[in-house]
C-alpha cells in the first residue's frame, strides 16, 4: 500500500485535527460536523451518430463540488472537437465498454486521490491498461513551479501510478468554498494554511482538453 507522503510538519498539522474530530465526532455535534451542503455531480452525454466518431469517458471522483465543473468544461471542448463524451461521477460505476479512451479526475484529499477513483482504478486495471488513458488531478496546495512544489503534487498519484501507464497526467488548481464544507473540513483547510477562493483556470483547461487524444 502506497501511503500519502506528508511533511512533519503537515502530519502534525493533520494528526491535531484528526484528534479535534474525534472529539467532535463522539460529541452529539457529530452529524452536522462531518457533512457538507449538498452539490450536484452531473453526468452529461455528448452522441455522435457517425460511428467512426471516438468515444471518450470521462470519469470524475469529488468531495466538495469543483471537479465535476471541470470534468464538464473537458467534455464540452471534446464535444466540440467532434468526440462522443460521456462525463460521470466515478461513484455512478461508469462503464468502460465500447470506450476509445478515458479521462479520470480526482480531487485531491489528504495528499491523495479520493479512494473511491482509486477503487474504480484497481476494478479496471485490466480494461484500462488496453486503452488510452488520460488523468487530471485537482488540488490546492503545492501550486507553484518550484522543485518542492512539483514533487508533492506528482506524489498525489502515488497510489495510482503503480495501477497505470497514463499517456498523459495534468495538474489543475481548484478550489476552497468555507460554505461548501462540513465544519470539520473547513477545521482541515484553516489549519494547513490553505489558499481560499476559486483557483480554476478555464483557459488552461480549455487548452490542455483541446490538444489531448
Ligand atoms: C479536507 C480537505 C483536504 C484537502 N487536502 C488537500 C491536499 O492534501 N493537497 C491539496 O493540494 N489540496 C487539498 N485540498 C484541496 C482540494 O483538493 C481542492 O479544494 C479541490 O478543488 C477540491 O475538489 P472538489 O471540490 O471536487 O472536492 C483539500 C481540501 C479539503 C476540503
Amino acid at each position: 500500500m502506497t501511503l500519502p507522503r506528508f511533511s512533519r510538519r503537515e502530519f502534525l498539522k493533520f494528526a491535531g485535527v484528526s484528534m479535534g474530530v474525534m472529539a467532535v465526532s463522539c460529541s452529539g455535534l457529530g452529524y452536522a460536523a462531518i457533512h457538507a451542503p449538498e452539490f450536484v455531480t452531473p453526468e452529461i452525454v455528448y452522441s455522435k451518430d457517425d460511428i467512426m466518431n471516438k468515444r471518450i469517458l470521462i470519469s470524475y471522483a469529488t468531495h466538495a463540488g469543483s471537479t465535476p465543473e471541470i470534468a464538464a468544461v473537458i467534455g464540452e471542448t471534446l464535444a466540440r472537437r467532434g468526440f462522443s463524451v460521456v462525463v460521470k461521477p466515478v461513484n455512478a460505476n461508469p462503464s468502460l465498454n465500447g470506450c476509445d479512451a478515458v479521462i479520470l479526475g480526482s480531487a485531491v484529499h489528504m495528499a491523495n486521490w479520493l479512494p473511491e477513483m482509486v477503487d474504480f482504478i484497481k476494478k479496471n486495471q485490466v480494461v484500462l491498461s488496453q486503452m488510452p488513458v488520460a488523468l487530471f488531478t485537482v488540488h490546492i496546495l503545492n501550486l507553484g513551479n518550484d522543485e518542492a512544489s512539483r514533487v508533492s503534487r506528482l506524489a498525489y498519484l502515488n497510489s495510482v501510478r503503480p495501477l497505470l501507464d497514463p499517456m498523459d497526467e495534468v495538474f489543475f488548481a481548484g478550489k476552497i468554498d468555507l460554505d461548501a464544507l462540513s465544519f470539520v473540513d473547513r477545521l482541515m483547510v484553516k489549519m494547513v494554511k490553505s489558499p481560499i477562493g476559486d483557483y480554476r483556470d478555464w483557459d488552461g483547461i480549455c487548452a490542455w482538453s483541446s490538444v489531448i487524444f
